[in-house]
């Protein structure tokens, strides 16, 4: 069996796993091994995908799980494709805005506003800007193990509350359309504030800037906690940003990470992204708005 080669990105998380090609044949042992780097290290990257084609990305990404079929959001859904996402500030072929730019730009995990969290995300990034476009990944068990005894057993239990207009920045170029039918099909839900991670068995902080209060807490008592926890999650040293090159292929843990996508880049250039979702356990239970 031929061992897969990898490289560390940063010391909180992300391998690189070099000499892939996945327009090949992609055997079951090399697969495996590719798994358990992710699982190791919470993302990989696996660089010079630039041939993969959408139909080799979404068999790719089934190898992880069942697909999430974007329901949330089928704006973002690319043509043909229920399960294939376009995220990217490309107008749209008859010329009107796209309706995924300036996606993902406050800190949190995929679906984190719906009862069915994701499992992975896997991105391909098809044209960049010549600089910048980056996204930041943060390491959720770095961020749990890092608490003091105390705030671990009082976050015990607790669920925090979810409002997926939360995600809607007001200086961000959100279209309204997408705005409105986010809010028509998202309702709020409570996900616990800690997860065991079902393959790792360690305790991860589960918490995004999506979330706008604790279950059961007013909205007064939350803001301290909830903004200390984001802070103290998305602190440099649990922290890798990644800058992308044409054809990464980026695959993340959504149940022991958070991300964000900066618009930090100039707007007249194109940055054009894939994205497949693989569908993770249910999580959470609704609630009252
Ligand atoms: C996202 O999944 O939130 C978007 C990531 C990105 O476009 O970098």
């Amino acid at each position: 069996m031929e061992k897969i080669r990898t490289r560390k990105l940063s010391h909180a998380l992300g391998a690189e796993i070099l000499g892939i090609d996945l327009t090949q044949p992609l055997p079951a042992d090399t697969f495996a091994q590719i798994y358990q780097a992710w699982i190791d290290n919470l993302i990989v990257v696996l660089p010079g995908q630039q041939a993969l084609t959408p139909q080799q990305h979404l068999e790719f990404s089934r190898r992880f799980g069942e697909l999430d079929r974007n329901e949330s959001s089928p704006s973002y859904r690319m043509k043909g494709h229920t399960e294939l996402i376009e995220l990217t500030n490309k107008p749209t072929e008859e010329g009107n805005p796209s309706p995924s730019r300036d996606v993902g730009r406050r800190w949190h995990s995929d679906l984190d506003f719906t009862l069915k969290p994701t499992k992975a995300s896997i991105l391909w990034g098809g044209q960049l800007p010549d600089v910048g476009g980056d996204t930041m990944f943060a390491n959720m068990y770095m961020a749990y193990e890092a608490l003091s005894p105390g705030l671990k057993r009082t976050l015990e239990g607790m669920h925090a509350v979810y409002d997926v207009m939360a995600s809607v920045r007001p200086q961000d170029n959100r279209d309204p359309k997408v705005v409105a039918e986010l809010r028509e099909l998202n309702l709020p839900v409570a996900q616990p504030v800690v997860r065991v991670h079902p393959e790792s068995g360690r305790k991860a902080l589960f918490l995004s800037e999506r979330a706008v209060r604790f279950e059961d807490w007013t909205h007064a008592e939350s803001q301290p906690l909830l903004r200390y926890l984001c802070e103290h999650a998305t602190s440099p040293e649990f922290v890798y940003r990644k800058q992308w090159q044409a054809g990464d292929l980026l695959i993340w843990d959504n149940r022991c990470t958070i991300h964000q996508a900066l618009g930090d880049y100039d707007k007249r250039q194109v940055r054009y992204m894939r994205r497949t979702a693989v569908q993770g356990e249910p999580s959470g239970h609704s609630v009252q708005a």
